[in-house]
């Protein structure tokens, strides 16, 4: 193999293949078709991800603002210079120390595990409504609303905004990672932006208690985050945490779908969830690789990358090294808790990994105990990108399937 291309629908369909090849014969390849450097063992992927200083996350600087595999949305330069007459801003994803650290001990705390726990009543009354209405998707019925609604809510959005809210945010993700209109994402980025600083601007004269009116609440030491600097960080919520979680339902229903035995037994035994939640993760997580610029000449493994070179340290391939797993292509309940990279590692590891669990948890916990027979009802759609792997539909039937 000498040019790999991620773009190709093969390797987007089923990237593992690949993955073995790469960490066996090329752990660091080069791919010209898309001047990205491919890092393949999971050693040397956590160490990329956890040498920030040396693994730069602000693309902008690198000037890959319009790259495709930039997972990074900024707000219009225009808007944000009008909002606080300031230089454009960075988004906590797409910075580096020493302002994502100060941009991260503000945004923390709205994440906390206790805060995201509370959910639990909440995020379990609206699953068991989805089921209620599932018909024959279960993308479109289930896996995709959920995420959305639970962030609307969290946020403080009104219910009457929740379908202007998920068109943007699927048009956001769409024009990023799989090519959608531009125009359209363009239209879309404006129009949140506009939505989230009238919202920013009536939390901080009313605050409530949501996430937003957490957020403009000045910390101990009298910092706030900027308006423009809010707005940002309201649509990285969006399009980091909506189609993630969503394709974190899809795979795992994939592969249960494969494992009917697994299927029946989690829906006697609802405490198998969250081990199959963590094996999904590693076995089929739903981001398989990040991007980073290199701030300097350096080695990875035994190869020299040069300095701004693009970097993609593949998490879908670290999570199946045979190098740190046993048996790492068997979908298996036993593996040793954290030690998958699907979150990312270092300082920029995912803010939402308790909401994203309790999300898929409860999603999965309620279509066993209630759809016992919920089975594939025909070939799904595969979202068409190399870094964000999930399904766009999942058709299912719910009811026994009658021989003959
Ligand atoms: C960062 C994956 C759900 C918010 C990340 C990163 C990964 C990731 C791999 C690290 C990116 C990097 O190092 O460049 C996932 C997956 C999810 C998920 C697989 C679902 C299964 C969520 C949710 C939210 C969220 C639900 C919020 C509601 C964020 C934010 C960051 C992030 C804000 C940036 C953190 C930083 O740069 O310091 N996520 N995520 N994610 N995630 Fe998630």
């Amino acid at each position: 193999m000498t040019t790999l291309d991620l773009n190709d629908p093969d390797f987007v369909a089923d990237p593992y293949p690949v993955y073995a090849w790469l960490r066996d014969v090329e752990p660091v390849h080069y791919s010209a078709a898309n001047d990205l450097w491919l890092v393949s063992r999971y050693d040397d992927v956590l160490a990329v991800l956890r040498d920030a200083p040396g693994f730069s996350s602000d693309l902008g600087k690198a000037g890959l603002d319009d790259n495709p595999f930039n997972p990074a949305i900024r707000i219009p330069r225009r808007l944000a210079r009008l909002l606080d007459r300031l230089p454009p801003v960075r988004t906590l994803l797409t910075s580096d120390p020493p302002h994502h650290t100060q941009l991260r001990r503000k945004v923390a705390k709205a994440f906390t595990p206790r805060r995201i726990a509370a959910l639990e009543p909440r995020i379990r009354e609206i699953t068991e409504r989805l089921v209620d209405d599932l018909d024959d998707d279960l993308v479109r019925d289930v896996a995709s609303p959920l995420p959305t609604i639970v962030i609307a809510e969290l946020m403080g959005i009104p219910a009457d905004r929740r379908d202007d809210f998920k068109r943007w945010s699927d048009e956001l993700v769409n024009g990023l990672l799989t090519g959608g209109s531009r125009i359209r994402m363009a239209r879309s980025a404006l129009a949140v932006s506009w939505f989230f600083a009238r919202t920013v601007r009536s939390r901080r004269h009313r605050p409530g208690g949501d996430v937003i009116s957490l957020l403009v609440t000045r910390d101990q030491d009298g910092d706030a985050l900027t308006l423009a600097e809010l707005v940002n960080f309201c649509i990285l919520l969006l399009v980091a945490g909506n189609e993630t979680t969503t394709n974190l339902v899809s795979n795992a229903m994939l592969a249960l779908f494969d494992r009917p035995d697994l299927w029946r037994r989690l829906g006697t035994d609802p405490d198998l969830a969250p081990a199959v939640v963590e094996e999904t993760l590693r076995y089929d997580g739903p981001a398989q690789g990040l991007l980073r610029v290199t701030t300097a000449e350096v080695r990875i493994g035994d190869v020299t990358v040069p300095e701004g070179a693009r970097v993609l340290p593949l998490t879908g391939s670290a999570n199946r090294d045979p190098r740190h797993w046993a048996d790492p292509d068997a979908f298996r309940l036993d593996r040793p808790a954290g030690d998958h990279i699907a979150f990312g590692s270092g300082i920029h590891y995912c803010i939402g990994t308790a909401l994203a669990r309790l999300e898929t948890r409860i999603v999965l916990e309620t279509l066993a105990r209630r759809h016992p027979h919920l089975g594939p009802a025909g070939v799904p759609e595969r979202i068409q990108s190399p870094v964000l792997r999930g399904l766009r539909t999942l058709p299912v039937t719910i009811r026994p399937t009658v021989p003959g």
